[in-house]
């Protein structure tokens, strides 16, 4: 199986940890750098906890960068009330030895990107801001690109804010910048937004028996869902930002419609509102002043839960196969 070269971009966060656990130990998943940005928690405690979860599974060859602080133009907000006070579960994992590389995370994009002879899946489980800092210094690097399957908006409802999703929410400048300059360079987008983040879930049971399998990895897996079932007090808790990774491993489990899709950026109550446009009467469209949206993305609408949970727990399992 040829692997697919892959950098994501994350806010580690408890979900990011299940995507980047995935991403490192996948076969189908070349993992050529991971950078870091202000999100979840802020930009060194995303750091930190993406170098531990590297080295946990394994990976210290994996190359990490620190980034953005914060948005383009927004203060940081974090979701610590979501991931916890160290933004990854405060499950007491010891820190990892290692720096991350002296590079800012923009620089080091650019860097890897631009050093890759074949060209490279980005996938951002978080605030855009690093990626549009690169659009616009760097913006041939991205020409690199084979696509962008990025977590973050909704077609539907928000989290955030009743309107939009947190990712999108904290720095919508960014991700209107991304879908711009991804459109105006041909690059393919799908969006992994809220439509389906929430499906792909692991149960508690499952979690205990990954706590009892006893190496490191499915210790850590299970302990990341069973906090999120103790945070929300349920008995399953979704994989997450996973569920984009799966969604490169696996693009059929996905069902995506290309639409048109715009980034609230003013709004009092919708700014971070990913528009997605779902109306399909010809009346309408054409006599809509706004007209059609320039970014048309692969919208996920549809994904088959249960395959990416199994795909998720099969990877972090002890005996999974090796990542090449
Ligand atoms: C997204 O926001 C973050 O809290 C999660 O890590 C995920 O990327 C969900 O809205
Ligand atoms: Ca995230």
């Amino acid at each position: 199986m040829r692997s697919i070269p892959v950098v994501m971009d994350v806010d580690t966060g408890v979900d990011d940890a299940c995507a980047l656990l995935l991403a490192a130990l996948h076969p189908a998943i070349d993992l050529r750098a991971v950078t870091c940005v202000g999100g979840n928690t802020d930009v060194d405690q995303v750091t930190r906890n993406t170098l531990a979860v590297l080295e946990i599974a394994g990976r210290d060859d994996v190359v990490v960068g620190r980034g953005a602080e914060r948005p383009l133009i927004e203060r940081a907000v974090h979701a610590r009330h979501v991931h916890g006070d160290d933004g990854m579960g405060d499950l007491g994992w010891a820190r990892s030895t290692r720096d991350p590389d002296p590079r800012h995370a923009v620089q080091l994009l650019r860097d890897v990107l631009d050093a890759s002879p074949e060209p490279v899946t980005l996938v951002p489980t978080a605030p855009m801001t690093n990626i549009a800092l690169l659009a616009r210094t760097h913006p041939s690097a991205l020409r690199r690109l084979e696509r962008i399957v990025f977590m973050g908006g909704a077609a539907q409802r928000g989290n955030a804010t009743a309107s939009a999703e947190f990712n999108v929410f904290h720095d919508p400048e960014a991700t209107a910048i991304v879908l711009e300059t991804a459109a105006d360079l041909g690059i393919p987008v799908t969006m992994y937004g809220l439509d389906v983040f929430y499906d792909p879930t692991v149960t508690r049971d499952q979690a205990r028996s990954l706590i009892a399998a006893g190496d490191d990895v499915a210790r850590l897996a299970g302990e990341l869902v069973g906090f999120q079932c103790d945070r929300f007090g349920a008995e399953q808790a979704t994989i997450g930002d996973a569920g984009a990774v799966c969604a490169v491993i696996d693009p059929a489990g996905t069902g995506t419609t290309p639409l048109p899709v715009r980034v609230e950026l003013a709004g009092t109550w919708s700014r971070g509102r990913t528009i997605v446009e779902m109306r399909d009467w010809t009346g309408d469209l054409a006599h809509d002043p706004h007209g059609r949206a320039d970014a048309v993305i692969d919208v996920a609408l549809e994904v088959d839960a249960r395959r990416y949970a199994d795909l998720w727990l099969e990877t972090v399992r002890p005996g999974a196969p090796a990542p090449a």
